[in-house]
């Protein structure tokens, strides 16, 4: 394969219309949804790439009717619970972006538990995006950002900035992929995905595999990315 991009982030979207087309209620949708994260996580480690993200529940999420917040939740800590044996044997670096401080606490516990017993280990990286909002990223960093004792207004640059993002140790995305046909960011990484190459496919996320992944990489190698920049060969 040609150019692997180091990091991918995953905009898992189409649980509720996988379902509905299958006359199944929107919890199953999720559940098949979250057996779709180990799949990718298992295809991603095979193919180079180095750090994946996945946008597991939005702050705009919390408005969902609260029996399906509630299951989410549940989801996400039996998730964590589940696969944290296989997570330490592999050495994935766990990590989660958001505001956890809303969610519910059996679930920041778990959190906390993967997140410290993984702080060590650098082969693979996988964040979590919980109670995330790129809107809410930016006004918390400012926040921090004014409280800091060696802020520097006059001559403020993004590595400045940049230090008070929840992705502060994290590369910024090569590549997003986004499921279900919706063509958007949905306030998703939005100042890290300057330069990312955007990829979208109409498969709802649950019937997402290593196979339509694979596409996604190799489209992503086939990409010219300049980066602000211009090509060589049109520097004439
Ligand atoms: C979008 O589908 C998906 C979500 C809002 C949540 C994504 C969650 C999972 C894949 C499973 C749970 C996560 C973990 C970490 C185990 P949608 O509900 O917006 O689908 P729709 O647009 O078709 O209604």
């Amino acid at each position: 394969m040609s150019r692997i991009p180091v990091h991918v982030a995953f905009i898992m979207d189409g649980n509720g219309r996988w379902a509905q087309v299958r006359g199944l209620s929107r919890h199953e949708g999720h559940r098949r949804g979250a057996s779709v994260i180990k799949k990718i996580l298992r295809a991603a480690e095979k193919s180079g790439v180095k750090y994946v993200t996945f946008f597991a529940f939005s702050s705009e999420n919390f408005s969902r009717p609260e029996s399906e917040v509630k299951f989410l939740m549940g989801l996400c800590e039996k998730f964590l619970k589940k696969y944290r044996k296989t997570i330490c044997e592999k050495e994935i670096r766990f990590r989660t972006i958001g505001d956890l401080s809303q969610l519910p606490f059996n679930l920041q516990l778990a959190i906390e538990k993967l997140t410290q017993n993984t702080a060590h280990f650098d082969k693979f990286h996988l964040t979590m995006a919980l109670n995330y909002g790129a809107r809410s990223e930016v006004i918390q960093a400012i926040g921090k950002l004014l409280k800091s004792e060696d802020v520097n207004v006059e001559n403020l640059t993004w590595k400045d900035f940049e230090r008070h993002l929840y992705t502060k140790d994290l590369p910024d995305p090569d590549l997003i992929i986004r499921t279900s046909g919706e063509q958007r960011l949905s306030n998703f990484l939005l100042l890290q995905s300057a330069y990312a190459e955007l990829y979208f496919t109409k498969t709802y996320w649950p019937d997402f595999n290593e196979k339509e992944f694979l596409l996604a990489i190799e489209d992503y190698g086939s990409r010219e990315r300049r980066m602000g920049k211009i090509n060589d060969k049109t520097n004439d």
